[in-house]
């Protein structure tokens, strides 16, 4: 079945949002990619083709920054299809394309990419487009191609099938997806109320954490993720088992800290050390992690990869922070160490040279910096405080110290407390008089309360914040915006530059 005789699809009748995921950006998938010794095209020259790309929410942003890389997206909702193009006219990008098609009809005739993302895609699709999604992206990737490919997992999917199963009995004859939705809802909040009261000792956590989940769930997510008629979670082996049938092998996550060895227990972590199958290994982190989603970076089989990253491979990257938390922060300086919260929990972070560097990066957020400057900003206060030892003094001891901070960075950077770019994006906090964004960023502030900062993050807007980043054009005045705007533009535009939404002068 092609396309134009393809029925109407779910994502039709009741379209689904897209949005940027940074873990899919090309540039982080080409840094992990050379961290295991492939080498990866630069983001800004290369070919990029998502699979389900819905409206294009997540490919846009990547493309209006990327003008020498060519973009495709893939997607078999035509309505989906129809606002991503409305808005690659309206921005006059000519470097993506967005074909409405099912995937299991393209064949090779999209030639093949550096990068793919499956996001969203692949636990919710037929078997049939199950298979035919990975081989198409085993055949679509260029030799040292990256792909990431997301999916939900056992055993942590086994906690939410009954709920996700009574939600779908129990709208099975309703026809409309608002009343579906509305339904499922109550029919989840009821559910999760009884058994949170039944089996409290064994459940009670549980069902507090999917309540909230559930109502923190936009109509489009319950009406699709939840509802969708296809809901296929993977065990990992199974996952890799389908992969390798398509040429393709597990490079690592996507997400690093969520999997990596280092954050078990001694025990566990020595056992796992000691499995030399990545599969099986990948396998039992799974198990011991109870996860329920993963975001798998893939090459191609016929690839060498070197599993033991070297320090050197990280000396050449961009370095930004990703903390809410000023470690060398005046208030915190007699502490011997201190706390920083991540997505993959708290991490402890000590020794003055890694927190005076933590800091610098902190207070220069979201802008990334080069290890060279990085070290160069922050080696007068280490010799200040006496935190280099004496070895700021010669070259061979600044050497050693480089070495070091490149070494405990590699470290933050799989538990997500920093993260590294190959092409930094184009952002200042340097606001001048006229603040610029990208066009695209002004066009989402105009039409919604979320926009996609340079640095590829979803962020929601106030109401003034929305009114200021659709104005930052590059000619407007801040006096201007104070004098037009009803609401506090300082305070708006304080988040804007923090969040990563001013464009450096001179960036396209
Ligand atoms: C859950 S949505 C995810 C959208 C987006 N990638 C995200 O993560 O936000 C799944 C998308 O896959 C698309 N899709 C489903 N089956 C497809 C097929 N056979 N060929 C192409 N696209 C398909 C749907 O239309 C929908 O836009």
């Amino acid at each position: 079945m092609s396309a134009d005789t393809a029925p109407r699809t779910s994502y039709d009748d009741f379209p689904y949002p897209g949005y940027a995921y940074w873990f899919t950006h090309p540039d982080h998938l080409g840094v992990l990619g050379s961290l295991y010794g492939l080498d990866t095209a630069p983001s800004n020259a290369c070919r990029v083709l998502e699979l389900g790309c819905g409206d294009g929410g997540n490919l846009l942003p990547i493309a209006a920054l990327a003008p020498e890389s060519r973009f495709v997206g893939v997607d078999l909702s035509a309505t989906e299809i129809r606002l991503g193009m409305r808005r690659i006219g309206e921005l006059g990008l000519s470097n993506i394309e967005l074909v409405h098609a099912d995937l299991r009809d393209l064949g090779d005739r999209l030639g093949t990419f550096d990068y793919v993302i499956a996001h969203g895609l692949l636990s919710w699709i037929p078997a049939d487009a199950r298979v035919e999604a990975m081989r198409l992206i085993g055949r679509s990737l260029a030799p040292d191609g990256v792909a990431m490919v997301s999916f939900n997992t056992y055993p942590g999917w086994h906690d939410y099938e009954p709920i996700r199963r009574l939600m779908a009995f129990h709208v099975a004859s309703v026809e409309a997806i608002p009343e579906r939705v509305q339904q499922a809802r109550d029919v989840a909040r009821w559910y999760c109320a009884r058994v949170a009261r039944e089996a409290e000792e064994v459940k009670g956590n549980l069902m507090v954490e999917l309540h909230q989940r559930i109502a923190e769930s936009s109509d489009s997510i319950i009406a699709h993720d939840y509802l969708s008629p296809h809901h296929h979670p993977f065990w990992f082996d199974e996952f890799a088992a389908l992969s390798a049938e398509s040429g393709l092998q597990y490079v690592a996550s996507a997400r690093q800290g969520r999997s990596r060895i280092g954050n078990f227990d001694a025990d566990v972590a020595g056992m796992l050390r000691a499995i030399d199958d990545p599969v099986r290994q990948q396998q039992y982190i799974d198990f011991f992690s109870n996860t329920r989603f993963r975001t798998a970076v893939l090459c191609r089989s016929d690839r060498a990869l070197d599993r033991a990253a070297g320090v050197e491979r990280f000396a050449e990257l961009f370095v930004e922070s990703r903390t809410g938390t000023d470690v060398w922060h005046e208030t915190l300086r007699d502490r011997e160490q201190v706390s920083v919260i991540t997505p993959v929990g708290g991490v402890a972070v000590q020794g003055l040279p890694l927190r005076i560097t933590l800091s610098h990066l902190y207070r220069r957020q979201p802008v990334p910096i080069d290890f060279d400057s990085l070290f160069g900003a922050v080696l007068p206060e280490l010799q200040l405080t006496g935190a280099d030892e004496g070895r700021g003094n010669s070259e061979e001891g600044r050497a050693e110290m480089v070495v070091a901070m490149v070494k405990e960075l590699a470290r933050l950077y799989f538990m997500e407390v920093i993260h590294l770019w190959r092409i930094p994006p184009p952002m200042t906090l340097e606001r001048g008089d006229r603040p610029r964004t990208g066009a695209l960023q002004r066009l989402q502030a105009r039409e919604g309360t979320t926009a996609t900062t340079l640095g590829h993050r979803h962020t929601h807007l106030d109401p003034v914040q929305r009114q200021v980043l659709a104005r930052l054009d590059g000619e407007t005045s801040i006096d201007t915006l104070r004098a037009e705007i009803d609401g506090d533009v300082d305070d708006a535009l304080g988040f804007l530059t923090s969040a990563g939404f001013l464009l450096a002068p001179g960036a396209d």
